[in-house]
């Protein structure tokens, strides 16, 4: 969408007229009107505006200028776009405060540096392709949403006094390494991913956030954050340590898939889970613990990989089913099946491995992709035994779930199609959103 409105008055950078309209010459002009979609290709095009603190109107710069100023302009009514101006190494407006729109710098190969010293309001701002920028300066109080994609650099400090925003979207920016930000709460989302993998995150101020959601990040630090109103989600990073110790309430999913650098989970303090648990394929996660405090998962349970131990030592209730796999002889299922027991699992599917039972699924149906396309009865009949070997002392085995899922596959895959599909479809619009930037 942004990029969409880019095109669309870059298209308009020729053709469309530079019309500043203000009266007395010499003096600062308090307002000056320009046409919706201005447009700048010299520098001598922006010095029209030196009479001006106010511009009200769309500005954007272009063309073949090696470097630019907006001196004296204190406040943009609109917009300020500067796009493939390809000769460009650096911008200044460092006497600009607000601007009501977007700032909006795209497509600029060799700009280096851009500076906005005094700017304190905005509405977007939208770093997006600037392979050789090296720094990005700015007093940021106020920003709803901070999109910064494909660019060169190496931490994002532009933004030391923000205290709130709605979006914080990072991505595609492969020098990065730190982010430090004293934001307090994020209204919407904040993401992080496919930066380079050394990126350390400090957002030791914030409070709450809708939803967080972090890929390919190498450090983490939320040291204040108690809620998370929608979704968190870890997914493929290599943080090692996830100490999120203050926080209380996640209000949907709560995914941890895919790093495979992880040892350690602290998360004391938790103790809801609006949505599922998804713990998947973590593989350097043994022992699943510290979520000493967590009472009810307000989904699905997903545990999959091959873990020793899996610690929910106050868990009473899990609203949807539980599907939990290990690859370890040493995981017992004990624990749940007495939860299950208890009636503390709602859901209907039940399934709960470790590394003994489905060994003996692999002996028994040596073909498993034929077995689970032709369905063949020797490996219902095994599912079947490797059920009754697991559940024997539980009653209400939930026949339904648990034979359903074995129906269609050995290995109980129905059970986990609808985590999997979530987070897939996750993954997707995020691939759709980050397309949509670049
Ligand atoms: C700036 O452009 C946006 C859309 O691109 C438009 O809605 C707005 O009216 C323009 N602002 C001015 C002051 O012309
Ligand atoms: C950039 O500079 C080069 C050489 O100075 C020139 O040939 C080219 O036209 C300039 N680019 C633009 C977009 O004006
Ligand atoms: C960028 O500017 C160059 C000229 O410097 C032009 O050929 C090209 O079409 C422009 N690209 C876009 C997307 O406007
Ligand atoms: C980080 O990326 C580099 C280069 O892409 C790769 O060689 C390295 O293994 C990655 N490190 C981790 C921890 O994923
Ligand atoms: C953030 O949460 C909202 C629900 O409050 C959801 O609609 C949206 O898709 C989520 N965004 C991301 C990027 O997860
Ligand atoms: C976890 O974070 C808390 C609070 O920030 C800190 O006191 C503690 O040392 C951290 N623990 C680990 C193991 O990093
Ligand atoms: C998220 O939770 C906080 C703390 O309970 C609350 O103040 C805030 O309004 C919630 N935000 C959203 C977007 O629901
Ligand atoms: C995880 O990262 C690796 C290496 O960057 C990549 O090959 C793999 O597809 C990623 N997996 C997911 C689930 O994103
Ligand atoms: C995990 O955290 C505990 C403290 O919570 C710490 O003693 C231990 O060294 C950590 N282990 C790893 C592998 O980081
Ligand atoms: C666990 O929850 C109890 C009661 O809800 C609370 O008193 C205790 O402080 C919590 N423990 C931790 C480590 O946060
Ligand atoms: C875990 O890995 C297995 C095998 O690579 C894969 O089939 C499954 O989809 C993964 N689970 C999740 C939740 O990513
Ligand atoms: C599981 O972890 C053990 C170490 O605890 C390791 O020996 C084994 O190879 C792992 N198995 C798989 C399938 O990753």
């Amino acid at each position: 969408m942004q990029l969409h409105s880019l095109i669309a008055s870059s298209a308009l950078l020729i053709s469309s007229a530079l019309a500043a309209t203000s009266s007395t010459s010499g003096t600062l002009s308090s307002s000056c009107t320009i046409s919706s979609h201005a447009t700048a290709t010299a520098q001598s095009d922006l010095d029209k505006y030196s009479r001006c603190e106010t511009l009200v109107g769309n500005l954007t710069i272009g063309g073949g200028l090696k470097t630019g100023s907006l001196a004296t302009v204190k406040e943009i009514k609109g917009s300020l776009t500067i796009f493939n101006a390809t000769n460009l190494t650096s911008f200044a407006a460092d006497s600009l405060q607000s601007i009501t729109d977007s700032l909006n710098l795209q497509s600029l190969t060799i700009l280096t540096s851009a500076s906005f010293g005094s700017l304190q309001s905005v509405d977007s701002i939208n770093l997006i392709t600037l392979p050789a920028i090296s720094t990005f300066t700015s007093n940021i109080k106020s920003a709803n949403n901070i999109y910064i994609s494909d660019t060169a650099l190496q931490s994002v400090d532009g933004f030391s006094v923000l205290k709130k925003v709605n979006v914080f979207n990072v991505n595609n920016n492969k020098r990065l390494t730190s982010i430090k930000s004293p934001v307090e709460t994020v209204t919407d989302s904040l993401q992080f991913s496919f930066n380079g993998n050394q990126t350390k995150i400090t957002f030791d101020d914030l409070v709450w956030a809708n939803n967080i959601s972090l890929t390919d990040v190498h450090s983490v630090s939320f040291a204040s954050l108690r809620k998370i109103n929608s979704s968190l989600g870890f997914i493929n990073n290599s943080i090692s340590n996830l100490n999120f110790t203050k926080l209380n309430t996640i209000g949907q999913t709560f995914s941890i898939v895919s790093n495979d650098y992880l040892k350690n989970l602290s998360f004391s303090n938790l103790s809801t889970i609006g949505g599922a648990l998804v713990i998947a394929n973590n593989t350097g996660l043994q022992k699943i613990s510290g979520l000493d405090n967590l009472t009810a998962i307000g989904g699905t349970l997903q545990v999959v990989g091959n873990f020793t131990a899996l610690n929910l030592d106050s868990l009473k209730s899990i609203k949807g089913g539980a599907d939990v796999e290990s690859k370890s002889n040493n995981f017992s299922c004990n624990a749940l099946k007495a939860l299950q027991k208890k009636g503390g699992i709602k859901g209907e599917s039940f399934v709960c491995k470790n590394g003994a039972t489905s060994t003996s699924v692999k002996l028994s149906s040596t073909s498993k992709h034929q077995s689970s396309q032709t369905s063949s009865r020797a490996s219902k009949s095994s599912s079947k035994a490797e059920e009754k070997n697991l559940f024997s002392d539980v009653k209400a085995v939930s026949a339904s779930g648990a034979s359903s899922s074995s129906s269609k596959s050995s290995t109980g895959n129905a059970a986990i199609v609808a985590p999997i599909g979530q987070i897939t479809s996750f993954i997707g619009l995020l691939t759709v959103f980050i397309m949509s930037l670049i």
